[in-house]
C-alpha cells in the first residue's frame, strides 16, 4: 500500500539526531518544561517572524489557551467555518461561547470572507454579541486573512487563526503564525510539522495573549510556582515532543519545497486528462504547506465506489469532511449563518484527498493518477 502520509520516509533521515536529542532529555531529565521547550519556542519565533509563542500539549489547547488569552466570556460568538475538524469549533462551547458556522469558498475550501457580514448580522439579530473570527488554513492554504482581518477591524472583533494543517503556509510577505492577533496549530504526527505524540503552539504579537495563555497552561500560576492568578489547567508540551521538534523544523523548510513539487505533480497529471476534477487552488501569492491534495470529483463520480476501487490498487485515500459540522448533534444547537452553508455540504459530498508527504515519488504521483483517472473515464 502507498503510505497516506510517509513518517517512516522522514524518519529514515533523521533518526541519528532526534536519537541524540532524545538521549539528552533523558541525560538531563527535565521532562517538564526543559531546556528544548525554549530552544523551539526561540526557533518558532524565528520561523515564523512573531514575537511570541507559547508551546503546549495539542493544537485543540492551543485554540482553547488563544481563546482565554483573547478573554472571550460565556455567550459571546465566533464566527467559524462548518467545513473543518471538531476542534475548531468545539473550543467555544467549552468556554461558554458559541460557534456561528459560515460558508467556505468552492476553490480553496477555506472561509468565505464575502458572507461574513452575514454570518455577523445572524448572531447579532439573534442577541449574541461577536467576539471574533476563526477562520481555518484548510489543507494547508491560509485563509484570504487581509479581507478577513479588514472585516474584524471594522467591527471590532478579533482574528483567530487556527492553523493546525496550515502552518509553513504564507500569505503574501507573511507567514502563518503572524497574519491575526492569535494563531493557534497542531504538531499531531499527521501535520506538516508533527511530532511523536500530541503537541501544538499558540503564536502572537501580543504580550497579554502571550502571557494570559502561559499562565493558564501551567495551572494559572502567577509569579510564583504555588501562587495562581487564574484558573488553568495542565496543558505544557513534553520536553521530548520538542527535542523531536525541534529536529523535524531544521528540515521542515526543505519539506515545505517537495511538497509543492508533490502537488505540482498532480495539478499536472490531473489537468490534462479531461477529467472535470476540480483542483485546489493557492491564490496568487499564497503557499500552501500542503497538509493535504484535496480534490473535488465530478458529481457523477460515486465516491464511495472510486475509494474502493483505489483501494484495491494499494492508494489509500480519506474524505475531510463527510459531514459538516453543523450537523453532528452536538453542534445543531448552534447558529447557521443567514447565506447558509451551501458550498460546505456540495464539499462534504464530493472532495477527496489523495496520499500526500514530503517523499511521495513521481512514479506513484502517476500511478495514483493513472487508477483515478482510469476510474473516471469508465463511468
Ligand atoms: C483544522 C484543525 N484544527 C484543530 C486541530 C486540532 O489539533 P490537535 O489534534 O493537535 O488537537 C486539528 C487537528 O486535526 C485540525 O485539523
Amino acid at each position: 500500500m502507498i503510505p497516506f502520509i510517509d513518517l517512516k520516509a522522514q524518519q529514515k533521515l533523521i533518526r541519528n539526531n532526534i536519537d541524540k536529542r532524545i538521549k539528552k532529555v533523558l541525560d538531563h531529565g527535565q521532562y517538564i518544561l526543559g531546556p528544548e521547550i525554549k530552544e523551539l519556542e526561540n526557533n518558532l519565533k524565528s520561523f515564523a517572524g512573531c514575537k511570541y509563542v507559547l508551546c503546549c500539549s495539542s493544537g485543540t489547547d492551543a485554540l482553547l489557551l488563544s481563546l482565554l488569552g483573547l478573554k472571550i466570556k460565556p455567550g459571546e460568538g465566533v464566527i467559524v467555518p462548518a467545513f473543518t475538524f471538531a476542534s475548531s469549533a468545539e473550543v467555544m462551547p467549552l468556554l461558554g461561547a458559541v460557534p456561528i458556522f459560515i460558508d467556505v469558498k468552492l476553490d480553496t475550501f477555506n472561509l468565505d470572507p464575502t458572507k461574513l457580514n452575514d454570518a455577523f448580522e445572524t448572531a447579532e439579530d439573534m442577541g449574541i454579541k461577536v467576539r471574533g473570527i476563526m477562520p481555518v488554513g484548510l489543507f494547508g492554504q491560509p485563509a484570504e486573512m487581509d479581507l478577513i482581518n479588514d472585516f474584524a477591524k471594522k467591527n471590532d472583533l478579533w482574528v483567530l487563526d487556527d492553523a493546525a494543517q496550515s502552518f509553513g503556509g504564507k500569505h503574501r510577505d507573511k507567514t502563518v503564525g503572524n497574519l491575526s492577533e492569535a494563531t493557534a496549530t497542531s504538531f499531531f504526527p499527521a501535520k506538516p510539522l508533527g511530532c511523536y505524540g500530541d503537541g501544538g503552539a499558540v503564536f502572537t504579537n501580543d504580550k497579554e495573549i502571550y502571557e494570559i495563555a502561559k499562565s493558564t497552561h501551567t495551572h494559572g500560576m502567577g509569579k510564583n510556582k504555588y501562587e495562581y492568578s487564574r484558573i488553568g489547567m495542565n496543558a505544557r508540551m513534553s520536553t521530548i515532543q520538542a527535542a523531536i521538534l525541534l529536529e523535524k523544523l531544521a528540515i521542515f523548510p526543505a519539506e515545505l519545497n517537495k511538497r509543492q513539487i508533490v502537488a505540482d505533480n498532480y495539478n499536472k497529471n490531473l489537468s490534462i486528462s479531461n477529467l472535470n476534477i476540480k483542483l485546489p487552488l493557492v491564490n496568487k501569492g499564497f503557499r500552501s504547506s500542503w497538509a493535504q491534495y484535496t480534490i473535488i470529483l465530478p458529481e457523477s463520480v460515486d465516491r464511495d465506489k472510486l475509494q474502493k476501487y483505489l483501494k484495491s490498487k494499494n492508494i489509500p485515500t480519506a474524505v475531510y469532511y463527510p459531514i459538516p459540522l453543523n450537523k453532528h448533534k452536538p453542534y445543531n444547537i448552534y447558529p447557521v449563518s443567514k447565506s447558509g452553508l451551501e458550498v460546505t455540504n456540495f464539499l462534504s459530498k464530493h472532495v477527496l484527498s489523495l496520499p500526500m508527504h514530503p517523499y511521495l515519488k513521481e512514479d506513484e504521483v502517476k500511478y495514483i493518477t493513472g487508477h483515478l483517472s482510469d476510474f473516471i473515464n469508465k463511468q
